[in-house]
């Protein structure tokens, strides 16, 4: 038995004007008819076949989203088999799986949590689902497994693997230790040796394995989600743990809180790769590049017309939006704001919320 775990109280600002405060970048349609969190959703419930059943799907996000992700699923029918966990703060991933797995043992036997990020797209199911029902398999030993992804750029927005080498793909590996987002120069030599993947963000892990490790590596976390845990409310489809008790708790990603300390300790840790057009669209250029282009190499979402215009994007969502004469931009309108940045410069979008956020 495994239980879908989807983490989905981020706030994504790489992706502004479209990702807000009040509607990150999860919650987004960024790649045809469904949002990334709700492909987060029907990805994971695709796992299940006859040898692997699937219990009810965990969705842990912030208060403040509670109605976007019950919107969200209600569309695709999905209600009856969710429980949503709200955080009245968020406190990074590692409290929030936290929260997750003591939920997943209330509700079954000690099942195996796959751990998904709400904000990514792959583009190869099937791909996806064998490598994740691999993990599985090896999760439900007792191992913790993380999905790793072949790296194609010295990118410094994620976290590294690494991992030891093995000619054969579709098998698990040792790990031998992880980085989180490293500097240019180490992201660079880390591609060149060959001993690296990406961190998907991915991983497989059975409850009980998971709690021993907090207990292990972060017990003041532990601590407290499991005392907000306890005096948690239930309210129709949602649950609370106490916000006095949850807000106590020290916020720390799950990458550095677990998954970093278990190489040469106890915890046996393993990694997965997956090759299946794993994207986190990390940046609007991402996003361009997993669209559809016409014969220009332009992707469109909304109103637009361009004219002498090769490799845009343009998002209209409100108006129309034309371009005459110009190449490599992203162009994204919307009620209150408009962004116009060249493509390959469209990562440094974090500079203008930062700036944003301090003028007001
Ligand atoms: N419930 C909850 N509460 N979810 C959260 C919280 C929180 O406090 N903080 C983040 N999340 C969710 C986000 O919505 C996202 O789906 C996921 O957890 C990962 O958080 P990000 O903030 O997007 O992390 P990241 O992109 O910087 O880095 C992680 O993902 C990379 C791949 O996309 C790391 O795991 C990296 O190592 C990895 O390479
Ligand atoms: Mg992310």
């Amino acid at each position: 038995l495994f239980t879908p775990v989807i983490l989905c109280g981020g706030s994504g600002t790489r992706l502004w004007p479209l990702s807000r405060t009040g509607f990150p970048k999860q919650f987004l349609v960024l790649n045809g008819r469904n949002s990334l969190f709700q492909q987060a959703y029907e990805r994971l419930r695709s796992i299940e076949t006859e040898a692997f059943r699937a219990d009810k799907t965990l969705v842990i996000t912030n208060e403040a989203h509670r109605f976007l992700v019950t919107d969200q699923l209600r569309e695709l029918d999905a209600l009856a088999h969710v429980d949503i966990l709200l955080e009245s703060q968020g406190r990074n991933t590692a409290p929030a799986i936290t929260l997750s797995a003591l939920q997943a043992l209330q509700n079954s036997n000690d099942p195996v949590l796959v751990v998904s990020p709400a904000d990514q797209i792959v583009t190869d199911l099937a791909a996806c689902n064998d490598a994740l029902r691999l993990a599985v398999s090896s999760a439900a030993q007792g191992h913790l497994v993380v999905l790793g992804i072949t790296p194609t750029s010295p990118e410094t927005g994620y976290g590294y693997i690494q991992h030891e080498k093995s000619e054969i793909v579709k098998e698990e590996v040792q790990v031998i230790a992880f980085a989180e987002k490293p500097d240019l120069e180490t992201a660079r030599r880390y591609l060149e040796s060959g001993e690296y993947s990406w961190n998907s963000g991915m991983f497989v892990v059975r409850a009980s394995v998971w709690l021993q490790a907090m207990d292990r590596f972060a017990p003041d976390i532990l601590q407290s989600v499991s005392q907000a845990w306890e005096k948690r409310k239930h309210d129709g489809l949602f649950l609370r743990p106490d916000a006095t008790d949850f807000a106590s708790t020290r916020s720390e990603s799950a990458d550095y809180a677990v998954l970093e300390n278990c190489p040469g300790s106890d915890i046996p840790i393993r990694m997965v790769a997956l090759e299946a057009g794993w994207s986190d669209l990390g940046a609007w250029d991402a996003v361009w590049q997993v669209n559809e282009h016409d014969d220009q190499g332009n992707a469109f979402a909304g109103d637009a017309v361009c004219v002498d215009t090769r490799n845009t994007l343009v998002h209209a969502s409100h108006r129309l939006v034309s371009t005459v004469g110009v190449d490599d931009l992203v162009v994204v309108e919307t009620s209150d704001a408009v962004l116009v940045a060249r493509r390959d410069k469209a990562q440094n979008v974090k500079a203008i919320v930062q700036q944003l956020i301090s003028s007001k």
